[in-house]
This record gives C-alpha cells, structure tokens and sequence, in this order.
C-alpha cells in the first residue's frame, strides 16, 4: 500500500494505536479523519496534528455510523480507507455475573458490530477508489484468550474471522483487506496503567506502517507475529500458561 495520497478515515483515532496511525499517515502525506467519542479528546489530537480532521462519533452506536457514513460520503467522497481501530477491553467474571446486558452488549457493539456495519456501508464507496483498503484491528488474544477478558477475546476472534471472509469476499471488488494483530501494546487500553507490559506504541506503529508499505495483509508484531501461526497444540500450551 502506498502510505501517501490517501484519505483515510480512523475510528477510535483520538488515542493509542488509532493517533499514532493518523500521525504516520499525515507524515506520508495523506489526508486523515478521525472519530472518537470526545471532543476534549479530538481536540487535543488535533493540537498534536493540526492538519487532522476530527468528527465526534459512538461507533457503538448504529445511528451514529449511519450518520458518520453520511458525513464522509458528503464531506469527503475521496475517502479509500477506513481503519476500523476503535475499542474497549472490560475484565469480566462470569461466576459473579451482575451487570446489565446494555454494559456487556457495549463491549461487543464497539468490538464487532462497528466494524462488521462500518465495512458493509463504505464497501459501496470504496470500491470505486484506487487503492480502497479496509483495516481492522483484532489481537494477539484473537488466537489465545486471556479469560480474565472473555467477551473481548470473543469479540477479536470474530474479527479475525470476518476480516478473512470479507477479504475473500472483496478481492474481486479491488477493495484490499488488511488485519493487524497487536501483541500488548503500551496503550490505555481497558484504563491507564493496565497495558504497561506491552511494546512501546512507536516501535509498534512503525512496524505495522511498514507491514502496510510491504502490501502485507495480516500484521503481527513481536509476541502477536509468533502466536498468529502457531499449532493448535501450541495454542493450548500457551493458554495453559497465559491463564494458570
Ligand atoms: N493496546 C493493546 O495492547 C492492544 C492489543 C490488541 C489490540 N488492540 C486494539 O487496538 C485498537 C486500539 O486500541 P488502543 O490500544 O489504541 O486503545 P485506546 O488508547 O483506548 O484507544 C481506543 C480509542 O477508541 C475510542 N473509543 C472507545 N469507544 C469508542 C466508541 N464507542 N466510539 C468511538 N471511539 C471509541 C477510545 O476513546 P476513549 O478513550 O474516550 O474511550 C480511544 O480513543 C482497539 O481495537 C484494541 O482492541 C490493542
């Protein structure tokens, strides 16, 4: 992919991997728009990176990506690729199960519903572009759950999954399908201070823009990279250990 010339659209793009893709971006010298759920927030993107531009949007939220859609295909028709990166991670313990299904059905609405509705109303769009490119973001815990977090996990699985459909699906449409597989990665991901094991985000994001330079289609990096193309066999050891 040639990382120049682009009008990209970014979810989730305020913070973590999703800002520091938009910065790599710009730098190439594409055009880049982001949403998140807070102005505060894009507000403070747009101070790292004045050339952004920023629209407030609940991917969560089926009438907001109705609407985002609506915006993009008015403001920004150009557009040829959509990062699907907005998400949140939530511990969860289903022996003491006591929340209500809006907070568990939130999880899997960001994670999975977003992305699945977001690709389904800009493949229309994007396969009259050159160089249309859909990335979605799973995980590492896509191929070996940590039960500490089990909708997420569920929900990247998933991702991994479609992600293989709909590249299958949209070769013959040119729209090119791209998935990175984080490992942990040095975000606030899930609250400050839970991702601090993780690869420090520059050393991460520089490898995923190189990964997308090479026309890779499915990105791991570091723990992430090992883990995507392991045995079956492997994969049960390692949630033997991930999860003791
Ligand atoms: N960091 C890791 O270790 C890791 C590993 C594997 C995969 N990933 C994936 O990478 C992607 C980016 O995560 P990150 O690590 O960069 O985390 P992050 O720093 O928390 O970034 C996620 C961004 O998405 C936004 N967001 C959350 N809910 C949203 C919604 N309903 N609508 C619009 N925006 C929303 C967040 O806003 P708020 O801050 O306001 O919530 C935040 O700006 C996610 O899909 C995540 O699952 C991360």
């Amino acid at each position: 992919m040639n990382l120049s010339a682009n009008t990209v659209l970014i979810t989730g793009g305020a913070s973590g991997i999703g800002l520091a893709m938009a910065g790599q971006f710009l730098q190439a010298g594409s055009k880049v728009i982001i949403c998140d759920l807070d102005e505060t927030a894009l507000q403070d993107a747009r101070q790292q990176h004045p050339a952004l531009e920023t629209l407030v949007c609940d991917v969560g939220q089926e009438a907001d990506r109705v609407s985002l859609f609506n915006k993009i295909k008015k403001e920004f028709p150009e557009v040829n690729v959509l990062v699907n990166n907005a998400g949140i991670q939530r511990r969860l313990k289903l022996t003491e199960y006591a929340e209500e299904w809006h907070q568990t059905h939130q999880e899997l609405a960001i994670n999975l519903e977003a992305p699945i509705h977001l690709s389904a109303l800009f493949i229309p769009l994007l396969r009259n572009q050159y160089g249309a490119t859909i990335i979605n973001i799973s995980s590492i815990v896509a191929f070996v759950p940590a039960a500490w977090i089990p909708v997420y996990c569920a929900t990247k699985a998933a991702i991994h999954s479609f992600t293989m459909s709909m590249r299958h699906q949209l070769a013959k449409a040119r729209i090119t399908v791209v998935e990175i597989v984080p490992p942990g990665v040095q975000t606030d991901l899930g609250g400050p201070g839970l991702h601090d094991f993780g690869v420090p985000l520059p050393e991460f994001t520089q490898a995923v823009m190189q990964g997308l330079q090479n026309g890779e289609v499915e990105i791991g990096y570091g723990t992430a990279e090992k883990v995507r193309a392991s045995s079956r066999d492997d994969i049960d050891r390692l949630f033997r250990q991930l999860n003791p």
